[in-house]
């Protein structure tokens, strides 16, 4: 875990290996990401990979009711036997051990571990132990997401994150993972992307629990993230040795044209995706062009709650996708133009990784105190076939070394980078896009659970193992 972003470049690479022609991923020689102390590692997540939905006492989550639901999600897909990781976890560790993957980050499922009185679960604990147990064993670190989306079915009956007490909840599950896991975790983030959780949840119900109302998105936000505020210190006094964070994911909002209006769109874009947790969490305070942007729909927040919020974080994790082309609304709003003959992935999204380099930058410029940088996640999906027991997915390997290197051009200009996760070790359930959109390095046929290595999974093992065998 120790990440000194300033340290000097320990290991270099061999000249033949950084020829574009003949390597389509290792990073140039000067790159940051020859530090050894910069983690490459990849991610997942409970609901898009375990499986087991009702085994060993696990209880519904809110993505089983409603994936449930007719019309909700592609194809009527479920993740009720998704990857099947909570029987395979054992292949799917040495697959992550035998790639060279330094790092792992996985989320634990709340319905698995708490019964609806809090009392524990102790088999679904048990598979966390085992899990994480086995990872440090293989010298993998680890990086444990509290909620990533799978919010307890019962809960969301009594109001989900609509509720305050959701809030407290969440502060118990944290005590109680933090209590039973600690040793095994090298940083614990509380939420994953609680923009998706708040707006796609419940503020245009594109995701669970489905509801669609701009005033319930406001307060759902509220609520997480006043969950995470009081998840912190618990964390903190059960596991004084692991790092402390959130994960965000962020969006880079560009203007359509140079018109004020358009250049105010992007601007209010990406207060809307960025600044609506970052502020909050960095500043202690809702962003004031919220109000503009949605007036209103101003949240009830008690006293204490924004310190509660803002407390001091060891790492920010961010997920960094696409970007989006804005113009004004005409009011005071703006909406998404899609350019032409941009470079595209299976999900329509645009390959643009200035994006992340340019976010990362005016993160550091916007909160003084932020802390060290992690990228939790990036990537891509693509429509991979397995021929002749081969996968080529070639625009990942370019995507990836393209965010590399944006990473690394951030780390140039002063960014406190210190690790890189690949979304995701292996193809899983994509929410409401179900099992058609592949965003693994790991191919899984899912009539027979087989796991095939996809070529970008061999370049990132190759790129390893040169780093490791460099800095010897
Ligand atoms: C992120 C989610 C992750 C995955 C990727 C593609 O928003 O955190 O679970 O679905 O998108």
């Amino acid at each position: 875990m120790e990440n000194d972003a300033s340290a000097v470049i320990d290991a270099k690479p061999p000249q033949s290996l950084t020829d574009p022609l003949t390597d389509p991923f290792t990073p140039p020689a000067d790159s940051s990401l020859w530090r050894t102390n910069f983690l490459l590692g990849a991610a997942t997540a409970s609901y898009q990979i375990e499986g087991a939905a009702t085994e060993d006492g696990r209880l519904p989550s809110i993505w089983d009711t409603f994936s449930a639901t007719p019309g909700k999600v592609l194809a009527g897909d479920t993740g009720a036997l998704a990857c099947d990781h909570y029987h395979r976890w054992e292949e799917d560790v040495n697959l992550l051990a035998g790639l060279g993957l330094e790092a792992y980050r996985l989320s634990t499922a709340w319905p698995r571990v708490m019964d609806e009185n809090g009392a524990p679960n102790h088999k679904g604990l048990d598979f966390y132990k085992r899990l994480l147990g086995r990872l440090k064993e293989k010298g993998i670190s680890t990086f444990v997401t509290l909620y990533h989306w799978d919010l307890p079915q019962h809960l969301e009956d009594r109001g989900g994150w609509l509720n305050r007490d959701t809030a407290y909840r969440f502060a118990d599950y944290a005590d109680l993972m933090s209590r039973e896991l600690h040793g095994l975790v090298d940083a614990w983030a509380t939420l994953n992307e609680p923009w998706c959780s708040a707006y796609l949840g419940y503020g245009n119900g594109h995701h669970a629990p489905g509801l669609a109302n701009g005033r319930f998105a406001t307060q759902a936000m509220h609520h997480l993230l006043l969950a995470h505020g009081l998840a912190i210190p618990v964390l903190h006094a059960n596991d004084p040795r692991s790092l402390k964070g959130l994960v965000a994911n962020v969006g880079r909002g560009t203007p359509n044209s140079e018109s004020a209006g358009d250049r105010r769109a992007a601007e209010l874009y990406e207060v809307q995706h960025n600044a609506w947790i970052l502020d909050p969490l960095f500043k202690g305070e809702y962003p004031q062009d919220l109000v503009e942007l949605w007036p209103g729909t101003e949240p009830l927040v008690l006293e204490g709650d924004m310190q509660t919020i803002a407390a001091p974080l060891d790492f920010l994790g961010i997920n960094y996708y696409f970007r989006t082309s804005l113009a004004s609304d005409g009011a005071h709003g703006f909406r998404d133009v899609p350019l032409e003959g941009v470079e595209r992935t299976q999900m329509g999204w645009e390959v643009y990784p200035d994006g992340l380099r340019d976010l990362l930058i005016g993160f550091k410029e916007t909160y003084a105190n932020l802390p060290p940088i992690y990228i939790t996640e990036n990537g891509m999906a693509s429509n991979d076939e397995v021929v002749d027991g081969r996968v080529e997915d070639t625009q990942r390997i370019s995507f990836l070394k393209r965010h590399l290197a944006a990473v690394d051009q951030a780390i140039k200009a002063g960014v406190d980078v210190r690790g890189y996760f690949l979304w995701s070790l292996m193809d899983n359930f994509e929410w409401a896009f179900g099992y058609e959109r592949r965003f693994g390095i790991v191919h899984i046929d899912y009539a027979t659970q087989k796991r095939t290595i996809k070529r970008s999974a061999e370049l990132v093992a190759k790129f390893l193992k040169d780093r490791n065998a460099r800095a010897q």
